[in-house]
């Protein structure tokens, strides 16, 4: 399909100082767990990027100097020659697709530990550094002119290193914004008080880099419309403004990280409109902002409006590289639209390659030799396949199955395809986690080869009756009533009552007697959004939960905090660091998680969320039935996360049939 006219504006080439963007896809910044350690992994996955149509491939946060070292957060690193070496396999994969290639230079001040480098952590004032019982290096006048240097350093070998775009990184509490903020910088010398002087770090930096690289590349800075506390807007404006003469591109954003990158439980499309919404016009110069842009209507609006001039974006380039792409060639039911879960953020922070829910190949391009547009066609004589079951495993398998040429039969007990989804998106805010499926059947309806069959239940004897030589088991799994988890690996007797309810039961429409208890054992989302969701109705709640606080892995994915705060909100009675230990009449039966004091609380309803079984009793029946190939995948194999589940339906998909030699799975190992 042609691409419709009005969308030409995004694809107008703008000149940004010496160089010039293809267009106005801007990859902003973000972390890929990869840093300077898997310096193919990376290249590999910013190049598919480019690929896609991405007009501007930034690196993630890139430090400048070992004062300034994240670990054991993965991060990208500007210190010497062998970084300019690896950095330049990245800006090559860029320019192959004739994007523009940007750096990030970061000096993290006293939010960096420097656990690997061991040099003491640098700030505006002596403080602790993140996560550590450690305290920076109060920086002197010297210390000042040593960073300029380091970072004058760092932009003359992203020059050699053949950047286009230099980043001065002024945002995200980071050391210019210590030295910005009012509240961090206490300093009572020219880099201290007044917003001026407290200006004068970044000022300097803006200065030095323009000066080192200005003639080859296009100096950016990214940094935050107001103080802290969301005050100082208008001195900051003011400030934009001054350095305007010295900046050719403004990637704007506010100090609410949970909002700038907000989950979509609780942040939507479109968020930083009206707090950037002047910096254009108070700097003349081409602005990016951010905001899960996903809809083509939105990112033409605010680009024919004036609002920006580049279309940020960090996550919907993840869920969907080709997101340019399809927009460019009219293929806009095709874009895989990210649903903000913060799979991909949480993976960084666990130090791990990013990965994604919506987009299997994300991580994988370079390791697996994964793209996100291309499977191979499967060879010789294709037989067909039976996928049974269409949660998220299923979806991804048969179509990736679909995608290689096979002709899939895709069986759903149920009246409603989506499986754990299609449950999961019921919780408040989660509306938008059904794009798993719904983007996934839109693309199998476009296909002949892939015919969903609904309510057809399968057994043994119907699997067979079918034909399919090759059978995927995606089952599913179903939360254990039981009580089996973490605090209780045997279960507890005394949860088999009629008081127990398990979240399918719930997200499919029955509702507990209060008082209810929600016993928190899984410690991710799943327990925090019933407690929402059934306070919300009125119910009287208590969550419990052997963890420290509410929804502990969610901090992972930017959520915990408001997860909390809503529980909070809506009156629930929040037990952290306690066990339910047993049910009895019209009591739940508690338990201290250190020291085991015992108390009782009132119960009338149950939900325990402690873990799942895998329902794959299909899989092991016809283990002896003599099929071609059988296998089993998603939650059917090992309960997860849905990201799991489609990863594993489309590694299966993939690996369909392959030659063994031909799946490789290559470890990277830098030698410098
Ligand atoms: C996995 C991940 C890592 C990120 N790492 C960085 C980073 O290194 N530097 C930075 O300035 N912002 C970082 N961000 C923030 C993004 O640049 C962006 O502002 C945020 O995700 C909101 O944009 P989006 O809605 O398009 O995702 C990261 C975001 C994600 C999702
Ligand atoms: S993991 Fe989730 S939030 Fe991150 S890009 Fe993928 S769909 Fe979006």
């Amino acid at each position: 399909m042609p691409r419709d006219p009005r969308f030409d504006i995004l694809f107008q080439p703008l000149k940004i100082g010496p160089v010039t963007a293809p267009n106005r896809f801007w990859q902003v910044p973000h972390c890929t767990g990869m840093g300077f350690s898997l310096p193919q992994t990376l290249a590999t996955m910013r190049g598919v990027k480019a690929e896609g149509g991405w007009g501007v491939v930034n690196t993630e946060y890139c430090s400048i100097h070992p004062t300034s070292d994240d670990t054991p957060a993965p991060y990208a690193t500007l210190w010497d020659e062998g970084d300019i070496r690896n950095m330049a396999a990245m800006t090559e994969a860029v320019h192959a697709h004739g994007a523009l290639a940007g750096v990030e230079l970061w000096h993290g001040g006293w939010r960096a530990g420097n656990v690997l480098s061991r040099e003491a952590p640098l700030g505006p004032e002596s403080m602790l550094a993140a996560r550590v019982p450690w305290q920076s290096q109060r920086m002197d006048r010297q210390d000042i002119r040593n960073l300029r240097d380091w970072h004058r350093a760092a932009a003359l070998r992203a020059k050699q290193a053949d950047f286009d775009v230099v980043y001065v990184y002024a945002a995200h509490t980071y050391l210019l914004t210590q030295f910005l903020d009012s509240s961090t910088n206490p300093r009572t010398d020219d880099y201290g008080g007044e917003f001026a002087d407290r200006a004068r770090l970044v000022r300097e930096l803006v200065e030095d880099t323009r000066e080192a690289v200005g003639d080859r590349c296009a100096v950016a800075i990214r940094i935050e419309v107001t103080d802290e506390d969301g005050k100082g807007g208008e001195e900051r404006a003011g400030f934009l403004a001054e350095l305007a003469p010295l900046v050719d591109v403004f990637d704007v954003t506010i100090p609410d990280y949970g909002t700038e990158m907000g989950p979509s439980r609780f942040v939507k499309e479109a968020v930083l409109e009206d707090h950037i919404a002047h910096v254009k016009a108070a700097t003349g110069k081409p602005v990016v902002t951010v905001g899960r842009f996903t809809s083509p209507e939105t990112m033409l609006s605010l680009i024919r409006r004036g609002v920006q001039d580049f279309i940020g974006a960090a996550r919907p380039s993840i869920a969907d590289p080709f997101l340019p792409a399809k927009i460019r060639e009219g293929r806009l039911a095709e874009i895989r639209e990210c649903i903000g879960c913060n799979i991909c953020y949480a993976h960084d922070g666990l130090g791990a390659p990013i990965r994604c829910t919506q987009n299997p190949t994300m991580g994988e391009e370079w390791r697996r030799g994964w793209h996100p547009e291309r499977v191979p066609a499967l060879i010789g004589k294709v037989e067909p396949v039976l996928v049974v079951g269409a949660g998220p495993a299923g979806l991804e398998a048969a179509l990736t199955l679909g995608r290689r040429g096979a002709q899939v039969m895709l069986a759903e007990a149920g009246n409603e395809p989506g499986g754990r989804v299609t449950l999961e998106s019921r919780l408040p805010g989660l509306t938008e986690w059904a794009r798993v499926r719904d983007w996934r059947l839109h693309q199998i309806s476009q296909m002949p080869n892939v015919e969903l069959y609904l309510a057809s239940e399968m057994d043994r004897a119907t699997v067979l009756e079918t034909g399919a030589r090759h059978v995927f088991v995606a089952t599913g799994s179903l939360w254990r009533a039981d009580g089996r988890g973490r605090s209780h690996p045997r279960g507890v007797a005394s949860f088999s009552d009629p008081r127990t309810m398990t979240p399918e039961a719930i997200l499919n429409g029955a509702r507990p007697k209060g008082p209810v208890v929600i016993f928190d054992d899984e410690e991710y989302h799943i327990a925090a959004g019933l407690a929402d969701l059934l306070a919300s109705e009125g119910l009287d709640i208590t969550y419990v939960t052997p963890a420290g606080r509410v929804a502990d892995w969610s901090a992972y994915t930017v959520e915990q905090s408001r997860l909390q705060s809503r529980l909070i909100e809506r009156g629930v009675t929040i037990l952290t660091d306690t066990v339910v230990t047993g049910l009895v009449p019209g009591t739940a039966e508690l338990a201290c998680a250190y020291t085991g004091r015992s108390s009782r609380i009132a119960c009338e309803g149950f939900v325990p969320v402690t873990s799942r079984e895998q329902q794959d009793s299909l899989w092991t029946k016809l283990k002896d039935a003599g099929l071609t190939s059988l296998h089993r995948i998603g939650d059917a194999r090992a309960p997860g996360l849905i990201a799991h589940a489609v990863h594993d339906g489309h590694r299966f998909a993939r690996e369909h049939l392959e030659p063994p030699d031909a799946v490789e799975v290559r470890r990277e190992r830098p030698i410098c």
